[in-house]
């Protein structure tokens, strides 16, 4: 491909399906499903699974109570609309100051990467609101993700990609530097004034940001093992920065969990032989031409150039990319704080870390590996969750159990778990220690017959039951290679759209070993649309495609955000990417908000009474937030409140 190519693609790091020639506009869809795929889903509350102990019967008043809006089709459209009676406001953009007097964004794009470091990052994802405990309505942290750069605009004139002797590309020490500085996380302080209105607090001693400089601590069981070490970090113990943070998840005890999603595009190793045989590079396909996929860091900061060199101590960098891959934990209420990489969980593509706390204080963390064909895991840590003890659950996510799943017929599911020495996980087969195992967490979980997947992305825990649900955003390698034949669980060839799927632990005990699973929706065109039959879906009400954010607001709507190329014809019909409130119980869907030209609707938390969400608008490609036509589009937060200060959805 050639460079500008390369460029336009940096807009598509989540790797979106292949399209399809044109078919037509979404038609009047019947509201009763018969037979085929249709059946088995959305059966789990008309008949309660066996084995669940709670039914999850429907609430008596209506879940959700706004006007959906229709799909935006404009695509010149540059706004967020949300439905009447409702505001939407962008709080926090890219290149926002993080505090008092930090450099002003320079709409020419001028800032450089000192600045940067100083100012929101780039491409807002994933996000959580941590409330005080005296006023959490009104005033708490937001920690909010950058999950990739904008490169077209991040610089003044776009990148600069130049080659060497041997054809290489080079880059600039300064746009590098720029880039590292835009990814990673912010932590903002906001405030509800008396008149309603969020704003942040400039000058709050928790405004922080973290980037992909940042120093952090390694712990867990691979911390200080051989394969953690390179010749900048003899101990294996410390690594700078964090990148690629897609979504998130939270602990009880009030501390954020970044998620390292598409790092290895960042990374390169030149020695073919060495990738071949290398499983913690090649069963995540690392590049392995000339260049890392897109950023060409590895120019001028050689720990992204993972090629083995003997002569230099730990081969020099070639394990920089084991130390990437890890649930990162932060403490937003101490801003001193070191962040650490919990080596525990597994490293993965990894998309989110959703707790979910049963009432003994047992926790599972769920999470799925974002890449055609991979899993869902979950991690159980061995200690409990102590609720008046915060520092004893301080290192809670330094030892427990990594477990990855298996969706069956007939719904049954079970965790199978990656411990050295049970199984297959042995030396016989390669592995010399549970450091191995969770550094190539892949390959035991290939070992293990885990369920390949349609790319899962966020999950949510249902607050009143600890039902999971899960976004499978799409696949189209579905039944289309070998190794991803359909399943039960991913039953549609070609998967263009995606689906949510869902399951109850046995017991409902977030550490149980066997679960009970259905499919909950799947996403696409009604059954009466003149599409092909593998982008029918079965949603009740508003169409949507590629289900990616999912979160559950303290009364129980699901909400579903889009992650699709509305350019595409297989997607016109459904407009821009949209956010969505679902009834879990009925199935219902209705479309909440639209975003403006290029987004993807992204990262979604709120207060704990349900009267504020904050959403994230991800790489617009307009002139969004100015909608002027003439201003670079900037990554945002945004806002939204019920005008008379109700419960947003209801
Ligand atoms: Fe960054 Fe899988 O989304
Ligand atoms: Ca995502
Ligand atoms: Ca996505």
């Amino acid at each position: 491909m050639n460079e500008q190519d390369r460029i336009d693609d940096l807009e598509a790091l989540d790797d979106q399906p292949v399209t399809r020639p044109g078919h037509g506009p979404a038609l009047p869809r019947r509201s009763v499903l018969k037979g085929g795929l249709g059946a088995a889903v959305a059966g789990f509350f008309t008949a309660p699974l066996a084995g669940c102990g709670q039914s999850g019967s429907s609430p008596a008043m209506p879940l959700i109570g706004f006007s959906p809006l229709p799909p935006q089709t404009n695509m010149t459209f540059d706004r967020v609309h949300v439905p009447e009676g409702y505001s939407a406001r962008v709080l926090y953009a890219w290149g926002d100051p993080i505090r008092q007097g930090a450099p002003a964004w320079q709409a020419d794009g001028s800032n450089d990467w000192q600045q940067q470091m100083q100012q929101a990052g780039d491409n807002h994802d994933g996000m959580h609101f941590f409330p005080f405990d005296d006023s959490p309505n009104q005033r708490g942290l937001l920690v909010i993700n950058h999950e990739k750069v904008a490169l077209n605009f991040l610089h003044p004139q776009g990148p600069t990609f130049t080659r060497d002797a041997n054809g290489r590309r080079q880059r600039p020490e300064a746009e590098v530097k720029k880039e590292q500085a835009a990814h990673g996380v912010s932590v903002i302080e906001v405030r509800r004034s008396e008149d309603g209105q969020w704003q942040r607090e400039m000058d709050s001693r928790y405004n922080r940001r973290i980037t992909g400089m940042t120093a952090m601590a390694l712990r867990g069981p691979a911390a200080g093992t051989d394969a953690l070490k390179t010749a900048s970090d003899p101990q294996g113990t410390t690594v700078l920065g964090t990148i690629a943070n897609c979504a998130m998840g939270f602990t009880p005890w009030g501390t954020y969990l970044t998620c390292e999603e598409n790092w290895p595009n960042y990374f390169v190793n030149r020695d073919q032989h060495d990738y071949r045989q290398r499983v913690a590079h090649q069963r995540y396909r690392l590049s392995q031409g000339d260049n890392s996929k897109y950023f060409a860091w590895e120019s001028v900061d050689l720990r992204f150039d993972a090629t083995p060199y003997p002569e230099q101590p730990h081969g020099g960098h070639v394990n920089e990319p084991n130390r990437f891959g890890w649930v990162v934990e932060i403490d937003p209420f101490d801003p001193h704080s070191t962040p650490i990489k919990r080596t525990a969980m597994g490293r993965l593509v990894r998309e989110c870390a959703t707790p979910s706390v049963g009432p003994d204080g047992r926790m599972a963390f769920y999470f799925g590996d974002d890449t055609r064909g991979e899993y869902i895991y979950k991690f159980v840590p061995a200690g409990r969750y102590q609720p008046d003890n915060r520092a004893a659950n301080r290192h809670l996510l330094d030892e427990g159990a990594l477990y990855v799943g298996v969706f069956g017929d007939k719904g049954k599911g079970q965790w199978k778990p990656l411990v050295f020495g049970e199984g297959p996980l042995t030396e016989a087969n390669g592995f010399s220690g549970q450091a191995q195992v969770l550094i190539e967490a892949r390959r035991a979980a290939d070992l293990l017959g885990a369920t390949t997947m349609d790319r899962p992305e966020w999950v949510a825990v249902k607050p009143d039951n600890r039902e999971v649900y899960v976004t499978l955003t799409n696949n189209d390698q579905r039944g289309r290679r070998d190794d991803q034949p359909i399943n039960s669980a991913n039953p549609r060839w070609d998967n263009q759209h995606g689906h949510i799927l869902r399951w109850r632990e046995q017991d409902d005990d977030p550490a149980a070993t066997t679960f009970q699973w259905e499919l909950f929706m799947l996403a696409g065109y009604p059954q009466d649309a003149d599409v092909p039959a593998n982008q029918i879906g079965t949603i009740q009400g508003d169409i949507f495609s590629s289900p990616d954010g999912l979160w559950f607001d303290p009364q129980g709507r699901l909400w579903i955000e889009t992650d699709y190329d509305e350019d595409s014809p297989d997607h016109r019909a459904m407009g821009t990417n949209q956010l969505l409130c679902a009834n879990p119980y009925s199935g219902e869907v209705k479309r909440f908000l639209v975003g403006p030209k290029g987004c993807e609707v992204t990262g979604i938390t709120g207060t704990p009474d349900g009267t504020t969400l904050w959403i994230n608008i991800q790489h617009p490609t307009l002139s969004f937030p100015a909608s002027d036509g003439v201003t670079r589009p900037r990554s945002a937060t945004v806002v939204i409140t019920r005008d008379d200060g109700g419960v947003v959805g209801s």
